[in-house]
């Protein structure tokens, strides 16, 4: 039976671009695999808090060994891990915020960032199997040869951080662009690359949800 962990990242609520396009992932995933199972974490409206030094201590010491400080830690990061172990698809939505990803996306990374899951001299590690889509929204755009392409420090970013956890081989990027066209008049004009950019992200989104099954 299949897995499919979604988590979403934005503030916005129902009018998120990101959210839309997992939206439509993980609804024509599950009409895919009916039989599967559905873990969902909302970060924007549930965040998980900072790195504190004993939630790091923990991350970094036996269970069976953790004071009673680092085993109220180890609830929060051990279901993390227990909710990525069951992952066969990690679903993430993820808005840019100053040109890179929310804090609250960060600080669920920096609780799997561990030795545990990280990749091995081969590159390999117990993520390697899994399949990952981010569906990214951004209120500008930054595709090559924009002006601001060099501000872009979600999609490299992310990469280089499932890079390290041995996720490679089965990573998705859906990138809706000039999400802001319809609330900035000054952008108005880039309207049509968001209607190009949104309709590319919810048809590979559906593509890819099929696939997966
Ligand atoms: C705190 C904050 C920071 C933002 N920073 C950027 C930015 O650096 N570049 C950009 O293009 N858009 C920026 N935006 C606009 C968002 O990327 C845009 O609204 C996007 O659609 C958010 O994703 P969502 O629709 O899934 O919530 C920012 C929005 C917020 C709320």
């Amino acid at each position: 039976m299949a897995t499919l962990l979604h988590v979403d990242s934005s503030i916005n609520g129902a009018n998120s671009w990101s959210k839309k396009v997992t939206a439509t992932f993980a609804e024509e995933w599950r009409k895919a695999n009916p039989e599967g199972e559905y873990i969902y974490r909302d970060l924007g409206a549930e965040p998980i808090e900072h790195l504190t030094a004993e939630a790091y201590a923990a991350l970094n010491t036996d269970p069976a060994e953790h004071t009673p400080e680092q085993a109220e830690h180890w609830k929060v990061s051990g279901r993390v891990h227990a909710e990525v172990d069951a992952a066969d698809v990690i679903l993430l939505g993820v808005p840019m915020y100053n040109f890179s990803i929310p804090s609250t996306l960060k600080s669920w990374m920096d609780r799997i960032a561990t030795q545990k899951y990280a990749a091995d001299a081969d590159g390999r590690s117990p993520l390697s199997d899994k399949k990952l889509i981010v569906a990214t929204a951004r209120g500008g755009s930054y595709a090559p040869g924009t002006p601001r392409a060099s501000f872009e420090h979600q999609e490299p970013y992310l990469r280089s951080f499932f890079t390290f956890l041995g996720l490679t081989d089965d990573v998705h990027f859906l990138n809706t662009e000039m999400t802001l066209s319809h609330v900035v008049p000054a952008l108005e004009q880039f309207k049509h690359v968001f209607d190009a950019t949104s309709e590319q992200a919810h048809s590979r989104a559906r593509e890819l949800a099929t696939a997966a099954a």
